[in-house]
């Protein structure tokens, strides 16, 4: 087989300090991948930084955004994107460097062939992963917001609202992006559901997850309601459906 087109979606919000050097490593370690970054007007000049750094580099793409709109629309945006380019793969990656480029060749390995998972999650929460120099508040955060989210959902994956993670085009396609209304970093929960109802095939692949040396997070009390909400609400549905699914006989 012939090598799979790769590109790395990187979303920024005012990320002028993070998104050179994270740039400038991915370029190194996984020379093969295009970059794509979206950009929501940041007010710090990031899309103007990113378009030069475009000029100079043929594989750097930039999608420019109105406003900022949120995590959600803008990897939406850039997946359509990037199937309209037709790539193999597609990777979700931050700017700020918490997801080291370094470790992106392993979670491409993870995904493999067309054998492979359907879906590769770089995760915090397996066994191998870790967290570096998160204030405590946050880490308990995650972990509770995952093992709701995975009690809730029945879903099998210990760390779903994790924002490093590879997908096969096939699969983005087979998913009505349309109908992704997740604003906020539960837009990455709702992926991962959606890949799962679907009947996909999620793997983790675990990684040393570094907080950000230089910028702000754009982390919210709005972000952490509206995932409390949307996971509640789908849990509810799910419920229902089992529940259903058992009155008529037909119970998986
Ligand atoms: N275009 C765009 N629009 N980009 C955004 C927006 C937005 O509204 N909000 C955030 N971003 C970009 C940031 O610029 C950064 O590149 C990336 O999304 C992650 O944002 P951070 O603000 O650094 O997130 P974090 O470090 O607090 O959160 C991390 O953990 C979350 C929960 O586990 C990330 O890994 C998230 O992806 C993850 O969901
Ligand atoms: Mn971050």
């Amino acid at each position: 087989m012939s090598e799979p087109r790769v590109v790395v979606v990187v979303p920024t919000y005012d990320e002028a300090d993070t998104l050179p050097g994270t740039l400038g490593r991915l370029r190194t370690a996984v020379p093969q991948a295009d970059v794509l970054v979206v950009d929501d007007a940041s007010p710090d000049g990031t899309g103007r930084l990113a378009e030069e750094i475009a000029a100079r580099d043929p594989s750097v793409h930039v999608l420019h955004r109105g406003g900022k709109q949120g995590l959600g629309p803008a990897y939406v945006a850039g997946f359509r994107w990037a199937l309209d380019q037709g790539y193999d793969v597609v990777v979700e990656m931050d700017a700020d460097g918490s997801h080291r480029p370094e470790e992106l060749g392993r979670l491409l390995d993870a995904l493999g062939d067309d054998a492979g998972p359907d879906l590769v999650i770089g995760s915090r929460w397996v066994p191998g992963g870790s967290v570096e120099n998160w204030p405590r508040r946050r880490e308990l955060l995650s972990r509770a917001g995952n093992t709701y989210t995975r009690l809730l959902l029945r879903m099998p994956v210990h760390d779903a609202t994790a924002g490093f993670r590879a997908y096969r085009a096939a699969t983005l396609r087979r998913l009505a992006l349309d109908e992704v209304a997740s604003q906020g970093y539960c837009f990455q929960v709702d992926m991962a559901w959606r890949v799962v109802r679907e009947g996909g095939r999620v793997a983790e692949v675990p990684i040393r997850f570094v907080e950000r040396h230089a910028g702000r997070s754009k982390m919210s009390r709005r972000i952490v309601a509206e995932a409390f909400v949307r996971t509640t609400l789908w849990g509810g549905q799910e419920t229902w459906r089992r529940l259903t699914a058992r009155r008529r006989g037909d119970a998986r």
